[in-house]
């Protein structure tokens, strides 16, 4: 199982959208939709089982959205498709067999710690070449990535107490979305 969890500060449960609002950039929601996108393409490509995990980490949130990628019923067609179920997911997660978790960010690592190594994304760790040849050898992946902004300090030092392995995609910025294609290359067969 390769879990991918993006952190957004903007994005709230219960705010009011349309495909319009997302398209205008509401709280960056498509930053995500497209990292759904993305990972529903790849999960027909590789040999592991797929989840995404939102983590709003907006003060008044501090959810966990767990969303297993084979539980979206058809391939997703197009960003516009990829927000149409996204919006759903988020008012009626069951049907997708996901759902929303009150939890802050540390008991959301340290929950992964007990069953995964937590790789985080970050263009100061590691290089990715470095570590890449450990990654098919473990069978639980778990990896942390911003969503348009990058984590916040606090997070980071919650990550580091942990012991988790920074990993660099080198010293440009990637979009999300990208830095998500490029970790899921690593596991083409
Ligand atoms: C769009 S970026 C966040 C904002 C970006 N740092 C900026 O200044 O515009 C999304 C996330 O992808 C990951 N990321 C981006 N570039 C990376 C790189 N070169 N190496 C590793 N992770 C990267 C980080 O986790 C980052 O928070």
């Amino acid at each position: 199982m390769l879990t991918f969890v993006i952190v957004s500060s903007t994005v709230r449960k219960n705010s009011q959208r349309t495909i319009k609002s997302v398209v205008g950039g509401q709280e960056r929601f498509d930053v995500l939709a497209r990292c759904l996108l993305n990972l529903d393409r790849w999960k027909s490509r590789i040999g592991h089982d797929l989840n995404l995990i939102i983590f709003l980490s907006h003060p008044e949130e501090q959810k966990a959205l767990n969303i297993p990628l084979k539980s979206l019923p058809n391939p997703l067609k197009s960003e516009l498709d990829s927000v149409i179920h996204l919006i759903e997911i988020f008012s009626k997660p069951e049907q997708f067999n996901s759902r929303f978790t009150t939890m802050n960010f540390e008991n959301l690592i340290g929950d992964f710690s007990n069953s995964s190594t937590i790789y985080y994304l970050t263009p100061d760790g590691v290089q990715i070449q470095e570590i890449s040849k450990e990654f098919n050898q473990n069978k639980e992946m778990c990896f942390i990535l911003g969503s348009q902004h990058d984590l916040s300090e606090i997070q980071e030092n919650a990550l580091q107490k942990i012991g988790v392995i920074p990993v660099s995609l080198g010293e440009k910025d990637y979009l999300a979305s990208h830095v998500i294609t490029i970790i899921c290359h690593h596991f083409l067969s």
